[in-house]
């Protein structure tokens, strides 16, 4: 069904693989096509619970946009294919069940930008992580600019994001850009983890968690949200079976609404 990524599931977590090691995962048009469409599933398959995004191969995560599709475009053009990259991205953000990006590799422009999309991120100890779009007289097209400076604050993404450097899994961890970082080996084990921890939790209340921290705002706004989203928990049968099961001292048994 897809072309250019590999999508598993797991107990419940949907394994989704950016498939083209040989170019480094760059993503071009039909990795777009195929991330959309696999995100869409995300939203919409009551089978899967949450989602990881990772690349083939053990170099790269995503080595950034696929530059060859780059020298034919024209503004229009241009403006087009950044909107685009903004549209899947944006829903990868702002998924109603966790997506979390495994960083095997290379993050790179694009590949910086997907994990920055994502809701956060665990690396292995090889993951590099970088905006050198610069280097082709380009600026990140698809959030770099926006989500990197609200994560690590606007002095250093003017630093990375001027001189194209790339950082170590572990500087990427130092500045907020990493949650954690692992051996290779350690890392897909690790993320689902961390997600069938996620699982266990009330779904509606995970998802609210998603929905006000995608919103942040430190005016009245963002805590009027809260208080909104704190209120709706209220009509879940989760809320009251997770306050019952710590009454009687036991587990509780969450079912999503
Ligand atoms: N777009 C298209 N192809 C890419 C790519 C990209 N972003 N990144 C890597 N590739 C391709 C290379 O062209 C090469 O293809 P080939 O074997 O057909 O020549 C293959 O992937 C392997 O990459 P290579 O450069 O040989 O690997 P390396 O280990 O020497 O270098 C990088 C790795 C990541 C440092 C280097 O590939 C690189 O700088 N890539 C571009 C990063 C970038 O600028 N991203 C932002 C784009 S906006």
């Amino acid at each position: 069904m897809y072309q250019t990524i590999l999508t598993s599931l797991e107990n419940a977590i949907c394994i989704i693989t950016i498939n083209r090691p040989d170019k480094l995962n760059a993503l071009n048009n039909e990795v777009f096509n195929d991330l959309d469409v696999a995100i869409d599933d995300v939203y919409k398959n009551p089978e899967i619970r949450s989602a990881i995004i990772t690349g083939a191969g053990t170099k790269a995560f995503v080595a950034g946009a696929d530059i060859s599709e780059f020298l034919e475009l024209d503004t229009s053009e241009a403006t087009e294919l950044s909107a685009r990259g903004h549209k899947v991205f944006d829903k990868i953000e702002n998924s109603p069940k966790p997506i979390v990006a495994a960083v095997n590799g290379f993050a790179l422009g694009g590949g910086c930008e997907l994990a920055l999309a994502c809701h956060f991120i665990y690396a292995s100890e090889n993951a590099k992580f970088g905006q050198p779009e610069v280097n082709l007289g380009l600026i990140p097209g698809y959030g770099g600019t926006q989500r990197l400076t609200q994560l690590v604050g606007r002095n250093l993404a003017m630093e990375l994001l001027m001189s194209g450097n790339m950082i170590s899994a572990k500087e990427a961890m130092e500045i907020g850009v990493a949650n954690k970082v692992f051996p290779p080996e350690e890392l897909l084990p690790k993320t689902k983890e961390i997600l069938s921890l996620i699982q266990s939790k009330a779904p509606v209340a995970v998802s609210k968690v998603i929905e006000c921290v995608n919103n942040f705002d430190h005016t009245q706004q963002g805590y009027d949200l809260e208080i909104k989203k704190f209120g709706e928990c209220f009509a879940t049968g989760d809320a009251k079976e997770g306050a019952s099961a710590f009454l009687e001292k036991r587990k509780p048994n969450f079912k999503g609404n």
